[in-house]
C-alpha cells in the first residue's frame, strides 16, 4: 500500500532516552526544558529571532488574530486547508474570499483591493503547499490599507524567501507541526512575530493570560504544547536537512518523470528556497482526475483531494463563486510523498497516471471516429468517454 504521505519517525532509542529524562524530571507540560530547549533550537535552525512553540496550526490562527485584534472582514483565499477560513469564523470575523493565481495557486493579489472595504482588518493568506505569496505585492496593499497581515505558513518549515525564512514575513506567521509535516511534533504548530508588543500578548495568550503567578494581562485560552511533543521536535530536528533533501530528490523524481503528463504543476514564486512538502498535480478535468485515481486504488496507491472543497464552499459559509479556485479544486491531487518513499513506488504512480491518460485518449479517438460514423457527429460520444 502507498499513502499519500506517512508521518517521519525517529529512531525509538532516541525518542525514549527523551522519554526517560522526563520520567526522572517528572516535569510533563508548562513550560518544561524540552520545550525551552526546542524553541531555542528551532530559532536557531530558521534563524529567527523568537517563535512561540503551541499546540497546534490551529490555536496559531487563533492566537495572531486574537493578539493582532482582528475584527470584521479578513480578506482570505479559498484555496487552503479549511482551519484557515474556520479559525476566522471561529474569531467572530467575516472571511472574504479572492481567488487564487492560477500558477502559484496562492492568493491573487491584483484582486485584492476589490474586496476591501471599510470593515477589513486584516489579510489572511496561505503560503500553499509551502510557496511564498507574493509578499511585496500584499505588504504594499496592507500598508495602503492599514491592515495586518497574517501568514498561515502551515506548509513551509524549511521555506526561504529572499534567504529569510518564509516565518519572518507578515505581522503574524504561524505554522504547524502536525504528524503530516514535513518537520513534526506529533500535534503541534509555533506563531512568529518580528514586534516584542505582540510576541508578549501571545505567550500570556498561551497560557490562559497569566502575566505573573496570580495576574493575568489578558484574556488567554491553554494553547501549550507538552514535553512529549517538544521530544517529537527534538529528535526530528536531527533529521530535517535529510528530509529536506530527500523531498527534493523524490519531488524532481516526480517532475522529470511526469514532464510527458497533460497536466499542470505549481509555479514556485521566484527568489525560493523551496521545501518540495507536496507534489500537487492538476489535471485537465474532474473526469480525468478522478479516473487516475481510481486506476491508482486499484493498486493500492492513495492520493490525497487537496484542497477539496473549495472553502467558499463551506456550510458555514455564504456561497461564492470563485471561478479559479473553484476549477483547480475540482481537478488538483497531491501525490504520494514522503520520506521512505521509494523511487519504484513512484515510478508505478507515475506509470499508471501516464498509462491512464493515454488510454483515455485513445478511447476518445476511437468513439469519435465511431460518433461521426453513427450520428454524424462525434460530440455527445467524446464526453462520454470510457
Ligand atoms: C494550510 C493549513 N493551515 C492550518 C492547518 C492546521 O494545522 P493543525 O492541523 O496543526 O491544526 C493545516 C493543517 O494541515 C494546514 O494545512
Amino acid at each position: 500500500m502507498i499513502p499519500v504521505t506517512k508521518p517521519f519517525l525517529p529512531k525509538q532509542a532516541e525518542f525514549k532516552s527523551y522519554v526517560s529524562s522526563i520520567w526522572a524530571r517528572q516535569w510533563l507540560t508548562n513550560n518544561g526544558p524540552l520545550v525551552n530547549e526546542l524553541e531555542l533550537k528551532l530559532q536557531q535552525y530558521l534563524d529567527l529571532p523568537h517563535l512561540l512553540f503551541v499546540t497546534n496550526g490551529t490555536i496559531a490562527l487563533q492566537l495572531a488574530m486574537q493578539a493582532l485584534e482582528i475584527k470584521g472582514e479578513v480578506i482570505t483565499t479559498p484555496f487552503s486547508f479549511v482551519a484557515t477560513t474556520s479559525s476566522i469564523v471561529w474569531q467572530s470575523c467575516k472571511p472574504v474570499f479572492v481567488d487564487i493565481d492560477q500558477e502559484t495557486l496562492n492568493i491573487d493579489p491584483e484582486k485584492i483591493e476589490a474586496a476591501i472595504t471599510p470593515n477589513t482588518s486584516a489579510i489572511m493568506a496561505t503560503h500553499v503547499f509551502g510557496n511564498p505569496c507574493d509578499i511585496e505585492a500584499i505588504d504594499k496593499i496592507a500598508k495602503k490599507h492599514d491592515l495586518k497581515v497574517i501568514y498561515d505558513a502551515a506548509h513551509c518549515f524549511g521555506t526561504k524567501y529572499k534567504g529569510k525564512s518564509i516565518f519572518a514575513y507578515g505581522d503574524v506567521s504561524t505554522t504547524s507541526f502536525h504528524a503530516t509535516k514535513l518537520f513534526h511534533t506529533i500535534e503541534g504548530g509555533a506563531v512568529f512575530t518580528q514586534n516584542p508588543d505582540v510576541l508578549k500578548k501571545m505567550a500570556f495568550m498561551r497560557n490562559f493570560g497569566y502575566s505573573g503567578v496570580d495576574t493575568f494581562s489578558e484574556l488567554g485560552t491553554n494553547a501549550k504544547n507538552s514535553e512529549f511533543h517538544a521530544a517529537m521536535g527534538l529528535c526530528n530536528l536531527n533529521y530535517i536537512d535529510q528530509i529536506l533533501s530527500k523531498r527534493k530528490e523524490l519531488s524532481l523524481h516526480y517532475m522529470e518523470r511526469l514532464g510527458k503528463a497533460d497536466a499542470q504543476f505549481q509555479v514556485i514564486e521566484n527568489d525560493t528556497d523551496f521545501n518540495y512538502a507536496y507534489f500537487p498535480i492538476i489535471f485537465k478535468s474532474e473526469e480525468i482526475m478522478l479516473d487516475v485515481m481510481k486506476q491508482l486504488e486499484l493498486v493500492q496507491v492513495y492520493c490525497r483531494r487537496y484542497f477539496y472543497p473549495s472553502l467558499s464552499a463551506l456550510p458555514y459559509i455564504d456561497k461564492i463563486s470563485m471561478p479559479i479556485c473553484d476549477g483547480i479544486a475540482k481537478r488538483i491531487i497531491c501525490l504520494p510523498l514522503y520520506h521512505t518513499l521509494t523511487a519504484a513506488d513512484q515510478d508505478l504512480v507515475v506509470r499508471i497516471i501516464l498509462r491512464t491518460q493515454n488510454y483515455r485518449k485513445k478511447q476518445v479517438v476511437k468513439l469519435a471516429d465511431y460518433g461521426t460514423l453513427v450520428n454524424g457527429s462525434n460530440l455527445g460520444l467524446v464526453a462520454n468517454g470510457h
